[in-house]
């Protein structure tokens, strides 16, 4: 860990190469996995295939599934999915508002994307167009009875977006978990081996069992933070739950980056907390401010991304260039 000081907020700042774990076994393992496929490819041609070659393949074919990465010969296909956690355990900042357009914009990019709504509110979801009268089954289900993830995410209107929604039954979980053993790695299991190429967690407001577990699901978090006066208070309070994460339950947990939100160009304030922001986090703050437009806070109520609503916006275009930020870095390969 290091700690680059306790400023005016007292915030320390966790270490960001400590938590940058790749996640998907790296180049090695992606070159034994093609030297299976090799092996078999060649054996088959020589009519040689002997059992001891037959077997290094099998293995080395199993331990290419385990990290993700299926051959057929014409494509790469990464099976493993790069988790994002956006969390700040205080409300209004635009979790919700990043998680929704962000997808969206990963998604018009052709990445298959799967939003989690963590949050009993279930804004994301609504955000996107579904009703919680409508559900068949939600989050609550993969968490509490095991359920799988395909069973219950649904398609968006965006190609490529799913969501796993949430609905109001979701706050029963929160206290139902504190009872149930490894009651921290409930999301993290079930996300374990789904067909994405990121998962967005948009946590609620709190830094409950609910956000614990996104914490110890995520690769990565963003922390969205509103251009406002009280911008950093309480953020020692997440970056302290975030260490604690990092020490007992989820060591390769990266900060990806603070996104500041709602920034006015016209007041001063909003760039005096931009300033401290980056003071705060050097380095981790992104290039993207998400300016204050009223169209960003008009397309949920019509179930939309602002991609959808107004594609020409501020709020829009500041999105967009979000995913491209993240996109770089992830460090996901197409
Ligand atoms: N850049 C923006 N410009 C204008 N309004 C915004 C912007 N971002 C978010 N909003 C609005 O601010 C409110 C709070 O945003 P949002 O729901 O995304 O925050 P949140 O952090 O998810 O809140 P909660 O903590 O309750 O889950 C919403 O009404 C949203 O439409
Ligand atoms: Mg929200």
């Amino acid at each position: 860990m290091r700690n680059n000081g306790t400023g005016m907020m007292g915030v320390v700042i966790p270490d960001e190469t400590e938590a940058c774990a790749e996640g998907y076994g790296g180049e090695a393992a992606e070159n034994e996995a093609l030297v299976g496929e090799n092996i078999a490819h060649n054996g088959y041609h020589d009519g040689i295939l002997a059992n001891e070659k037959v077997e290094k393949a099998i293995a080395l074919s199993n331990r290419k599934r385990i990290f993700g990465i299926l051959s057929d010969e014409t494509e790469v296909v990464r099976l493993m999915a790069k988790i994002i956690a956006i969390a700040n355990q205080k409300g209004g900042v635009g979790k919700t508002t990043t998680t929704i357009n962000l997808g969206a914009y990963l998604a018009a990019n052709n990445r298959r994307v799967l939003i989690v709504d963590l949050d009993p509110q279930g804004n994301t979801s609504s955000g996107l167009g579904i009703s919680s009268d409508e559900l068949s089954g939600d989050l609550y289900d993969v968490l509490m009875d095991g359920v799988a993830v395909a069973a219950v995410a649904r398609e968006t209107a965006i190609k490529g977006l799913h969501v796993l929604p949430a609905s109001p039954v979701l706050a029963a979980a929160e206290v139902e978990l504190v009872a149930v053993p490894q009651r921290e790695f409930k999301l993290k299991q079930a996300l374990s081996e789904v067909p994405y190429d990121y998962v967005l967690i948009d946590c609620p407001p709190s830094l409950g069992i609910l956000t614990v577990n996104g914490l110890v699901a995520g690769h990565e978090l963003i922390i969205p933070v509103q251009a406002e006066f009280y911008a950093l208070e309480g953020l020692g309070h997440l970056v302290q739950t975030v260490q604690r994460v990092r020490r007992s339950l989820n060591p390769d947990l990266g900060l990806m980056g603070v996104l500041v939100t709602m920034h006015n160009g016209r007041t001063s304030l909003s760039t005096q907390v931009h300033d401290e922001v980056k003071r705060h986090f050097p380095d981790k703050v992104f290039d993207t401010v998400i300016p204050r437009n009223v169209r960003l806070a008009e397309a949920p109520s019509f179930g939309k991304s602002i991609m959808h609503y107004d594609g020409w916006s501020k709020g829009a275009r500041s999105y967009k260039a979000l995913a491209k930020e993240v996109e770089k870095r992830s460090g996901v390969k197409k």
